[in-house]
């Protein structure tokens, strides 16, 4: 039977070995002591939950983070039974699926702790929770005043373990100084728990780019996205965490077709050729992650040269101006994200033509896109 992967229009290869290599990598940035949470939500930004969580386990990963309930489920479903982390607090008719399921929640607040602890309260021990503070992301967390109430809250709650508290960066990308801000009320709040006799387990801030640059911030848990993927919290990281991107994105040619000078090309006639040319056209758009706002921006790869976009990126498919490629064919291999030959197109780059961050143009890539996972010797489908 045909699988209808392998009729997909447009594939993204995900080498589960680079994914390896950047966590063996990470290692060396962090203590003995400090474990890795693999940030896997977004479909694991994108790149296929199961499958990396997978990977990430296969390398020594213990705990993972989700979130929404339903992405945990699908781990569970996947046969994943490391601890799963919440980053959401859970709704009042979400808590008995959260126990069922051994999802560990970040709580913010006394009802949701309430109501956790009276579902948890027939299990023969206690369920382990973990405490969000707010140290100046303004989202989710309780705030620094309320913290030390809750924690004491939770660890008089028989039915509750406090296992971790945590906190999340607004800037560690971006303006270290407000970060190190952060760190410092973290820092504080954990004085005082401790000053108190709590000491929970499991102290966790850093994301990829703390991880990097704030080493104070380690603790002895990090909460890694973007590294793992290889893809960079901020320009220059590179220098810092020399990770292997995991994606690469590629469709084929699937078209060519001699345009003259002074026809135009797509949706709101934007781009006008200024001479006669080949234009390609390739099976990808915004509906698979291909984002609108590369029209007439992005480049692509074809037989090793760079190929510029031209016109509006459509629903199904965008067009490129073959004329630098004078041998192309239908059929020929297009690289959107990645290498071909000598040249290479990351992730960040495609965020900058689209103006936007690296984030959401992976975590974007629809379900069209057939994820083909790899590792250095087997090529495998649907891991
Ligand atoms: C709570 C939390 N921790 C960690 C991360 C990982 O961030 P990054 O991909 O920048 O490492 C995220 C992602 O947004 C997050 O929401």
């Amino acid at each position: 039977m045909v699988k209808s992967a392998d009729l997909a229009p447009a594939w993204a290869d995900l080498n589960l070995s680079a994914l390896r290599a950047n966590v063996a990598l990470l290692r060396r940035l962090l203590g003995p002591k400090v474990e890795i949470l693999g940030v896997v939500k977004a479909d694991a930004y994108g790149h296929g939950a199961v499958p990396i969580a997978r990977a990430l386990v296969a390398e020594g990963v213990r705990f993972l983070g989700v979130a929404c309930l339903p992405e945990a489920l699908e781990l569970r479903e996947g046969g994943l039974t490391q601890r799963l982390v919440l980053f959401s607090n859970p709704l009042p008719g979400e808590v008995e699926t959260l126990l069922a399921y051994e999802v560990t929640p970040t709580l913010t607040d006394e009802e949701t702790i309430r109501t956790v602890a009276q579902a948890a309260a027939k299990r023969e021990r206690p369920f382990p929770v973990h405490l969000k503070v707010d140290t100046g992301m303004g989202r989710r967390g309780c705030s620094l005043e309320e913290a030390s109430r809750l924690a004491a809250l939770i660890q008089d709650l028989p039915p509750l373990h406090l296992e971790g508290v945590l906190t999340h960066f607004a800037t560690a990308d971006e303006d270290l100084d407000y970060a190190r801000e952060q760190l410092l009320r973290f820092q504080q709040l954990v004085d005082t728990l401790a000053a108190t006799g709590q000491r929970p387990p499991l102290l966790h801030a850093a994301n990829s780019a703390a991880l990097l640059r704030l080493p104070e911030a380690h603790f002895n848990l990090v909460r890694p996205g973007l590294c793992l993927y290889g893809l960079e919290p901020f320009p220059g990281a590179r220098a810092l965490f020399p990770g292997q991107p995991v994606l690469s994105l590629k469709t084929r040619l699937v078209q060519i077709r001699r345009l003259h000078r002074g026809e135009t090309v797509g949706y709101g006639r934007t781009f006008t050729l200024p001479r006669d040319a080949p234009v390609g056209l390739l099976p990808v758009g915004y509906a698979d992650g291909y984002l609108w706002s590369l029209s007439n921006r992005a480049y692509v790869l074809i037989r090793g040269q760079r190929v510029p976009v031209i016109g509006r990126v459509s629903m199904d498919s965008c067009a490129v101006d073959l004329s630098g490629v004078p041998g192309a064919q239908i059929g020929d291999e297009v690289v959107l994200i990645g290498q071909q030959g000598e040249e290479e197109i990351t992730a960040s780059q495609v965020a900058e033509w689209a103006g936007t961050i690296v984030y959401e143009v992976v975590s974007r890539l629809g379900r069209r896109i057939a994820r083909r996972y790899v590792t250095e010797s087997f090529w495998s489908q649907g891991l």
